[in-house]
C-alpha cells in the first residue's frame, strides 16, 4: 500500500498516522485566509483534475495561519472529517497546500472512487532558509515563458531564490538604456529581457515565494561588453574578457551600470557582482594595473582585482543592497556573501573572515553536467547523477563551525551546452532530488526513500499538475 504519508517530497520533518481514513469522495469546501484565496481556488481547480469536486459541501480543508508555526513551515492534520492546513507565514501555507496536493494525487491514483485518504499530522520545515536554483540566460537565452515554467517547478519543490546570471561574455540581457549596444549581443542566441518582462518574471517569482538575485558580471567574463567598450581594457587594440583595475572610467561606468540594473529588480535586496575566473594576463602588462598596484603597495595582482570587488561591493552597499561574489581565493569584506563553488575548501577558507556562504561546490550541484553518460557533454565534466545531487551535504565537514553562516545551497545550471529546449530536461530528475538537499534534516535523508517516493509522486501525476 503506498497510501501512507511517507510518500512527499519533500519529506517531513515528522509524521504521525492515526487510525481511521479519510473518504477523499466525501471532500469539499475549501477555505483560506482572506487575500490568499487564490490558495484555495488553486486547490479546488487541481482538485478537479483530479475528479474531486472540492467546491461541493463536504467535509472542509481549512488553510489558517498560525502564531505557533516558523516562517515556510506548516502542519496538516487530517481527520475523518475535517482536514486542517495550518501554515507560519504565507509561503508555509503555500508549501502546506503543496503537500496535501501531492497526498491527494496518490489517494486518487486509481481514480475517486473509494479512495481513501490516511489520518494524522504532518509538521514540516525546512533545513535552510536559503534554497537556490541559478539559471544561466545569458548564454543561451530563454524565453519568458521557460522561465516561468522553471520558477514554478522550483516552487512546486519549495525553492525559494532564482540566481538569475543574466549578463555574461556572450550576452548582457537585461535591457540597458543607458547602453544599449549592450542588448545586440548575442554569441549563441539573440534576445534581452525589456524592463517590463523582467517585472513579469519578478511578479511571479514573487507570487511563488521566490526571492530573484540578479547576477551582473566583473572584472571577467565581460567580453562581449568590453568589444562595445574597448576603452574600458587595459588595451583597447586587444580587449580581452577583463576590465582594467585602474582606469577610473571603469568604475564610473559599473557604477551606472550597476544602478540602472538594481533599478530593474527593486524587490531584489541582494545583488550577485561574480568575480569569478578573471584571468590576471592583460592586468600583468598594463602599466596603470601595475602602477596602482604599487602606489596601493600591493605585492600581486590579485590583491589590486581583491580591492577592486571589495570598491564594487561598497558601491552596492551604498545603493542598500547586500553583495554576492563567487569565491575568488581573495577576502572579500565580512558583509559580502560568498558563493562557494570549486571545493568545499572554499567553505573552510571563508570561515575566519565570518562572510556569509552559499553552497554550489561544482562536481555536486552543476547541472550542466551530464546526468547519465548518455547525455551530450563536453570532455572535461563529470558525470552528476541524481544521487550525487541528492547526497550532497551543503555543510561538507564543518556543520558545527559554520553553523548559520551557510544560507544553504544553490544548484547551478550553466547554459553553454544547454539551449533552451533542454532546460526542463537538465533539471528534472536532479532538482527533485535537490530540493531534499536543501529542505530536509540530513537525518531524513535516505537515498533508496527517496526513489520510492518520487516513483509514487511521478505515477500520481503530481509533477504535470499546474503550480499556483
Ligand atoms: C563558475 O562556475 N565560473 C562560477
Ligand atoms: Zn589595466
Amino acid at each position: 500500500m503506498t497510501n501512507d504519508f511517507d510518500i512527499l517530497i519533500p519529506r517531513p520533518r515528522t509524521i504521525e498516522q492515526t487510525p481511521g481514513v479519510l473518504k477523499v469522495e466525501s471532500l469539499g469546501g475549501v477555505t483560506a485566509p482572506e487575500n490568499f484565496e487564490r490558495f484555495s481556488a488553486a486547490l479546488i481547480r487541481n482538485g478537479k483534475a483530479m475528479g474531486i469536486d472540492l467546491a461541493q459541501k463536504g467535509v472542509p480543508v481549512k488553510m489558517v495561519f498560525s502564531a505557533d508555526i516558523k516562517v515556510e513551515s506548516f502542519e496538516i492534520t487530517v481527520t475523518p472529517d475535517e482536514v486542517t492546513i495550518a501554515g507560519g507565514d504565507p509561503a508555509g501555507l503555500f508549501y502546506g497546500a503543496g503537500a496535501f496536493e501531492q497526498l491527494l494525487c496518490v489517494a486518487v491514483n486509481r481514480g475517486i472512487r473509494g479512495a481513501e485518504m490516511p489520518c494524522g499530522k504532518i509538521s514540516d520545515s525546512p533545513r535552510f532558509g536559503y534554497r537556490g536554483l541559478m539559471l544561466d540566460s545569458a548564454r543561451h537565452f530563454q524565453s519568458v515563458e521557460t522561465i516561468k515554467q522553471v520558477l514554478a517547478l522550483m516552487a512546486r519543490l519549495r525553492l525559494n531564490i532564482f540566481h538569475w546570471h543574466i549578463c555574461d561574455s556572450q550576452g548582457f540581457r537585461s535591457e540597458s538604456k543607458l547602453f544599449p549596444e549592450l542588448n545586440t549581443l548575442a554569441e549563441m542566441t539573440p534576445g534581452f529581457y525589456t524592463a517590463e518582462e523582467i517585472k513579469e518574471i519578478c511578479d511571479f517569482a514573487a507570487e511563488h515565494f521566490i526571492t530573484v538575485i540578479p547576477e551582473i558580471e566583473m572584472p571577467g567574463h565581460s567580453k562581449g561588453l568590453l568589444a562595445l567598450h574597448p576603452e574600458l581594457c587595459c588595451d583597447p587594440e586587444n580587449p580581452g574578457k577583463e576590465f582594467c583595475l585602474a582606469k577610473p572610467e571603469v568604475r564610473t561606468f559599473l557604477e551606472k551600470l550597476i544602478s540602472e540594473f538594481v533599478a530593474l529588480f527593486p524587490g531584489s535586496k541582494i545583488i550577485h557582482l561574480g568575480g569569478d575566473e578573471a584571468g590576471t594576463e592583460n592586468w600583468d602588462k598594463c602599466p596603470l594595473c601595475q602602477k596602482l598596484m604599487k602606489v596601493k603597495n600591493l605585492s600581486n595582482i590579485r590583491q589590486l582585482e581583491n580591492d577592486f570587488m571589495n570598491d564594487m561591493a561598497a558601491f552596492v552597499r551604498s545603493l542598500g543592497l547586500t553583495p554576492v561574489t563567487w569565491f575568488t581565493g581573495s577576502i572579500m569584506e565580512s558583509t559580502t556573501i560568498i558563493q562557494a563553488w570549486r571545493t568545499i575548501w572554499e567553505l573552510k577558507e571563508t570561515l575566519p573572515h565570518g562572510n556569509r556562504m552559499i553552497f554550489s561546490v561544482h562536481d555536486q550541484l552543476y547541472l550542466d553536467y551530464p546526468n547519465t553518460a548518455a547525455e551530450p557533454f563536453e570532455n572535461w565534466m563529470p558525470v552528476l547523477c541524481e544521487s550525487g545531487v541528492y547526497n550532497t551535504e551543503p555543510y561538507a565537514a564543518w556543520e558545527k563551525e559554520i553553523g548559520d553562516l551557510l544560507l544553504g545551497p544553490e544548484t547551478c545550471l550553466w547554459t553553454e551546452t544547454v539551449p533552451e529546449h533542454r532546460v526542463i530536461a537538465k533539471l528534472m530528475p536532479r532538482l527533485v532530488a535537490f530540493s531534499e538537499t536543501a529542505w530536509c534534516a540530513a537525518m531524513r535523508k535516505e537515498w533508496f526513500n527517496y526513489t520510492r517516493r518520487k516513483e509514487v509522486l511521478e505515477a500520481s501525476g503530481w509533477f504535470d499538475i499546474k503550480a499556483l
